[in-house]
Formats: structure tokens, sequence, C-alpha cells
């Protein structure tokens, strides 16, 4: 018995008394008291009111491996190998580069409902809360080295930026490289982690966090301007449909992309983005480059129209922020 099965009854947001839960799940109300404590570690919030019981105010929707595996579509059924829910993990990301490093078949998908250590881009901490978002990382095989991963994490953005906009959000944006904003705040994160031969065999890890239903308490721990899913949709969102819907989407770019690279999403990204035309600041190491936005060449590199001409960035430590000249 853990914690996880009394998360489970709870999470149609109704009041259940520690008797029927003690009956429900064959333990005494002392051990129902027990995992309710953890529960609260979890970060979960949990109503307790005198002759009703405890309740999760709301409800929420957990992730579920069958349903998450059902809608899928059948060309991505068909492609999976394994998929691992997780209740607690560090980071799904280093779950499947440990799938990865073993040269194991892919795609192998691990999601979870909380991360202790959730990575962020730029050793940066992703703020990982239980059961409010979707936290997942799959595996990918390419034969042509690092090169022909050459502006996959852009493209990987296009991609869940249009799922997003089929769901309904229609301010969405992306931000050189991957981020993805609505009306300017933090929706979802990309990264990408790479094992193998750099130029020949090798795997790469896609890790992808989405703010679905974060709560107001947790705005200060995270440092830049974020929204959540369900405040632009005004809906409660199943979280499980939403990540097979990302999968599909997903699935399908990887098919793909060993052949026909960034060029086909290049205009795709042009089209969302943010700072395209605009005056921009480059962060580069100690250099500072200031100049206005041109775009993005055919393998994903910024272009940035500067007094001495077009100059090139290519990802990782780049930063990109708009300037105060117009
Ligand atoms: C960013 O800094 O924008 C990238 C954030 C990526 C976060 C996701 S959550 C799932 C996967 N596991 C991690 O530890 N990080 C990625």
């Amino acid at each position: 018995m853990s914690e996880f099965q009394l998360l489970k009854i709870l999470s149609d947001g109704q009041y259940h008394s520690g008797e029927e839960l003690g009956s429900q799940l064959g333990i005494s109300r002392t051990a129902v008291w027990k995992q309710l404590k953890k529960i609260d570690s979890l970060g979960v919030s949990l109503d307790s009111t005198k002759g009703k019981g405890y309740c999760l105010p709301g409800g929420i929707s957990l992730l579920d491996k069958d349903d998450i595996v059902a809608a899928m579509s059948t060309a991505s059924q068909e492609v999976l190998t394994c998929i691992d829910v997780e209740a607690v993990i560090d980071s799904t990301n280093i779950k499947a580069m440990g799938y990865a490093q073993k040269g194991l078949a892919y795609p192998y998908v691990c999601t979870a409902e909380k991360q202790t250590g959730g990575r962020g881009r730029r050793g940066r901490e992703w703020f990982s809360p239980y059961a409010r978002n979707l936290y997942f990382s799959f595996t990918w095989g390419f034969s042509g080295g690092a090169a022909s991963l050459e502006g996959l994490s852009l493209a990987v953005g296009v991609v869940v930026a249009e799922v997003l906009y089929e769901c309904g959000v229609e301010d969405i944006q992306l931000k050189w490289p991957n981020d993805i904003l609505c009306a300017e705040k933090k929706l979802s994160g990309i990264l990408l982690e790479m094992t193998g031969d750099p130029a020949g065999l090798c795997q790469v890890v896609i890790g992808i966090g989405m703010n679905v239903s974060m709560q107001n308490v947790d705005a200060e721990k995270i440092d830049q301007p974020w929204t959540d899913l369900e405040s632009i949709l005004h809906r409660q969102i199943n979280r499980s449909e939403l990540q097979a819907k990302l999968l599909d989407a997903l699935f399908g770019l990887l098919m793909g992309y060993e052949q026909a690279g960034f060029s086909t999403y290049q205009k795709r990204f042009s089209d969302r983005d943010i700072h395209a035309g605009k005056s921009v600041v480059v962060k580069l190491g100690d250099r500072v480059v200031i100049g206005r936005s041109a775009g993005v060449n055919k393998t994903g590199a910024l272009l940035v129209e500067t007094e001495l001409g077009i100059e090139v960035f290519n990802g990782g430590e780049v930063s990109l922020r708009r300037s105060n000249a117009s």
C-alpha cells in the first residue's frame, strides 16, 4: 500500500472519511493517517474537515499509462517500445538517458507526476510539482551523428506549439532556441541531450516540461514570467490525453527528421518567432551583441543583423533578450 493508491481515491475531489478510506484500502485509520501525511509532503494541498473527512479541492487528474497508450494513434502505439509512468523521479531526462546510453530500443518514454531534480537549460532547475503539469522525456536514435540533429530542438518547439494551438492556445510564440510562450510568458521548455558517437550512431533524449495547472503559491519559485494551460483555456485538462497528443506529434516529427532536417520547419518557426524583425541583445559568454533579429537559417542558427552585417549564432550559451531600443 502506498500513498499513491490513496491519492487515486482522493483524485475525484470529493470528501472521503478516514474510515471509508481505510476500508477501501484494507488498512487501519492510523495507517491512512500516515499515508495522508506523505501526500502532504508531496506538496499536494489536502483539505481535512471534521465530520466530512479528507478531500483534494478541485480534484486532480492523474497520469494513467493505459489511458495514455489508448489515446495514442495506432502509428505511435506501433512505434513505442516502452513507457514508464513514474509517481516521483529525480528527472525523466536522467532516466531516459540511462536507456539511451545503453543503446536500448527507441522510443522509450518516461513521464512523471513529480520531479525532485527537474533539469532546465543552462543548469537551471525545472520546477516540477506533483500532478499539476507534464514532465516527460523520450529517446530516439540517429545514424548520421550530431549533424543530423541540427535544428531539432527548434523543430520540437514548433511541433509542441502546434499541438498547443490545436488545443486552443491562440497566442502561441516561440523564443529562440526553444522556449514556448503564450502572451510572452513561458508555458513549456525543452531540453535535448545527446549520447553516442557524434559522427555516427547516436541517441538523443528529448525532455519536455509543460505547465498545465500551476497554482499561485508556486509563482515565487520560478524566476521568469510563466503561465499555464488551464488559466489560458479556462478548462480542466486531461493530462493523459495531452501527453498522448504530444507523443503522437513528436513521434511524427522524429520519424521523418533524419531525412527532412530543419528546413521544413524553418518557416513554421518564423511564423511564431517572438523576436522576428525586432531589436535584440544577444549575450555570448562575455560578449554582448546588439542588432535586429533576422530569424533563423536552414540549420536553426539565429541570424542577427548588426552594423558589421549578419552574425550567425549557434545554440548553447547564447541568450536572447529584447533591447531598450525599438
Ligand atoms: C528549459 O529550461 O526551458 C528546459 C526545461 C526542460 C524541462 C523538462 S521536464 C522533463 C525533462 N526532465 C528534466 O529534468 N528536464 C526536462
